[in-house]
């Protein structure tokens, strides 16, 4: 029987940080033996802003690195780096054809970067989507593992895929194209900035205090937890709208400890940021140590990483090629 697919991807622009982990990359790692895994990291994607050519180089290898060393077991999973397949550029172009262009002006991420870049926004901004949509559907997977802020897109790679197959495989069993489910943490899926509780976290933010990056070291996470923004409200617990920064810190804290809710607050509800603060440092610093340790030995094996790439290449193409024959065949090429 076949098992089920799961395909999810990061893009290399940045350091990973803690919400890449705790939103998508940790639920990777969990049931690997369960599922036929796909991660891919997404460099195509890396240049629908402007880059600079070395960071991307770099930044490439050591996502590869990361994604190992926070618990991605390449003999059960499949790792690979998106331009390596040469049909994620062609099945883009494919579905260009099939996509209307008014699903692509309500996607919300597009308009909140554009609005960023003014006049310089490139055509790939607007059509990333539309290239995530055939990084998914290529690999025909059943659940794709993201953060909250990648709904949207998973939504419309749905889309996509039905009126595609409306379009070009009606009759056919399998249809061409299969509707993945999206995948998402309760808590976890939206972790946010440290300076306001109110932006995500995130590798673009220019202030690197505003996220705790997997490759900081424990110097660097105390630094950041004591600067962070907090209130001056009473005692500590979740859910209060007007203590947005309390409520993610606490959710960091469960995160990483693998507390239920009930047992965090049963903690720290009395307690103040000053007795909260280091008891969250030494969560941190517990929980990622050995994910940098680890990064940190992977970096020194560039012959292991690429070997690791080279498997996942041969198998990511094979999947992908044998949709992309099938597209075209629909299509009349
Ligand atoms: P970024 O937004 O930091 O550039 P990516 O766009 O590469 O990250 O997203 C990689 C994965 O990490 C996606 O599944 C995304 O939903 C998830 N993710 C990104 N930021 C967060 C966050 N702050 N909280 C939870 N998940 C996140
Ligand atoms: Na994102």
């Amino acid at each position: 029987e076949r098992k089920k697919r799961v395909l999810s991807g990061v893009q290399p622009t940045g350091a990973l940080h803690l919400g890449n982990y705790l939103g998508a990359i940790r639920q990777w790692t969990r049931n690997q033996d369960q599922y036929d895994n796909f991660f891919v990291v997404v460099d195509l994607h890396a240049i629908t802003v402007p880059h600079d050519r070395k960071v991307l180089a770099d930044c490439t290898l050591q996502t590869v690195a990361l994604y190992i060393a926070c618990g991605i077991d390449p003999a059960k999973s499949q790792i690979f780096i998106q331009s390596h397949v040469k049909a994620h550029a062609e099945l883009t172009w494919l579905l260009n054809c099939s996509t209307p262009v008014g699903w692509l002006h309500r996607m919300i991420q597009y308009k909140e970067k554009a609005i960023k870049q003014g006049e310089n926004v490139s055509v790939g901004l607007f059509d990333y989507p539309v290239l995530m949509a055939a990084d998914v559907l290529l690999y025909q997977p059943d659940l794709v593992p993201v953060g909250e802020d990648q709904r949207q897109h998973i939504e419309l790679a749905r889309d996509i895929a039905r009126r595609y197959n409306d379009m070009y495989s009606k009759k056919k069993r399998p249809r061409t194209f299969r509707e993945p489910k999206t995948l998402m943490q309760t808590t976890g899926a939206r972790v946010m900035s440290l300076e306001d509780g109110t932006n995500k976290m995130s590798k673009s933010a220019e202030n690197d205090h505003s996220r705790i990056n997997l490759t900081d070291d424990e110097a660097t996470i105390k630094r950041k937890i004591k600067k962070c923004k907090t209130d001056s409200f009473e005692g500590l617990g979740f859910d209060n709208p007007e203590r947005p920064e309390c409520n993610n810190l606490l959710s960091i804290y469960q995160l990483v400890t693998n507390k239920t809710k009930e047992e965090v607050i049963e903690e720290c509800q009395e307690m103040r940021w000053g007795t909260f603060k280091p008891l969250l440092t030494d969560a941190l610093v517990d929980h990622m140590s050995p994910i940098r340790a680890r990064y940190n030995e992977l970096l020194e094996d560039k012959a292991y990483l690429r070997s690791v790439l080279k498997a996942g290449y041969e198998r990511a193409s094979e999947e992908a090629e044998q949709t992309l024959q099938n597209v075209k065949k629909d299509m009349g090429f």
